[in-house]
């Protein structure tokens, strides 16, 4: 059983949602400690990867239609699709995340791959995990604008994931703000959400 932890927590060890993270890894693998789960983790603050451009999207295309999908450019969408369950941390930049994460996703957004068509048009998800955790922090409170959350909700819809579920760490970076009692608390969140899965 395979969790894929997709870490957009740009700055490393010094990120305070790759805190929260590692706190929802150590309690998810403690809740499932007599199931052979293993973690891979995608850490996108060193991957090279790119977005399409006019050259590998005729290439893509070309893959596709031949039937090609054994090519390494699938390997990102191939690697989602097999995940049992799936966290993806990335810090609240400009009102959704840090723009790997998003290079990452086009990656995985395959025709073919992560949803089929049917005869009708219908998408059909094809992802094996049933739930996505995504974990962020941010500067100030997030309102009504958690855009990135809410493309990913878009995307479980497309991907056949039928749960998300969402944990913060809010106003962060407000002068005066008791930073580790927000932390505490936002761990508590991921507390009653591992203990929901
Ligand atoms: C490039 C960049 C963009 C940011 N954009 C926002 C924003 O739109 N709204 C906000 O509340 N905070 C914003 N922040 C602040 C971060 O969300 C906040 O510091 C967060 O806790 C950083 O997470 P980290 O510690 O995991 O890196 C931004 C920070 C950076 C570096």
């Amino acid at each position: 059983m395979k969790l894929l932890f997709v870490n957009a927590c740009i700055r490393g060890e010094e990120s305070r949602t790759y805190e929260l993270c590692k706190d929802y890894i150590d309690k998810f693998l403690e809740s499932k400690k007599d199931e052979p789960w293993r973690i891979e983790e995608v850490d996108l603050s060193t991957a090279d990867i790119k977005p399409l451009d006019r050259e590998t999207l005729a290439k893509r295309d070309m893959l596709l239609e031949a039937g090609r999908t054994g090519d390494a450019m699938f390997d990102l969408a191939k690697q989602i699709i097999e995940a049992d369950h799936i966290l993806i941390g990335a810090p609240y930049w400009d009102l959704s995340f840090p723009a790997k994460l998003k290079i990452y996703l086009e990656r995985c957004f395959v025709t073919g791959i992560t949803f089929i068509y049917s005869k009708e048009g219908i998408p059909h998800g094809q992802c094996k995990a049933n739930a996505l955790t995504y974990i962020t922090t941010s500067g100030s409170p997030i309102g009504n604008y958690n855009l990135g959350y809410d493309y990913v909700k878009g995307l479980c819809a497309l991907f056949g994931i039928e749960k998300t579920y969402f944990a913060a760490a809010e106003e962060l970076d407000i002068i005066g703000r008791n930073v580790p009692q927000i932390m505490a608390k936002a761990k508590d969140k991921i507390t009653d959400i591992v203990t929901g899965l």
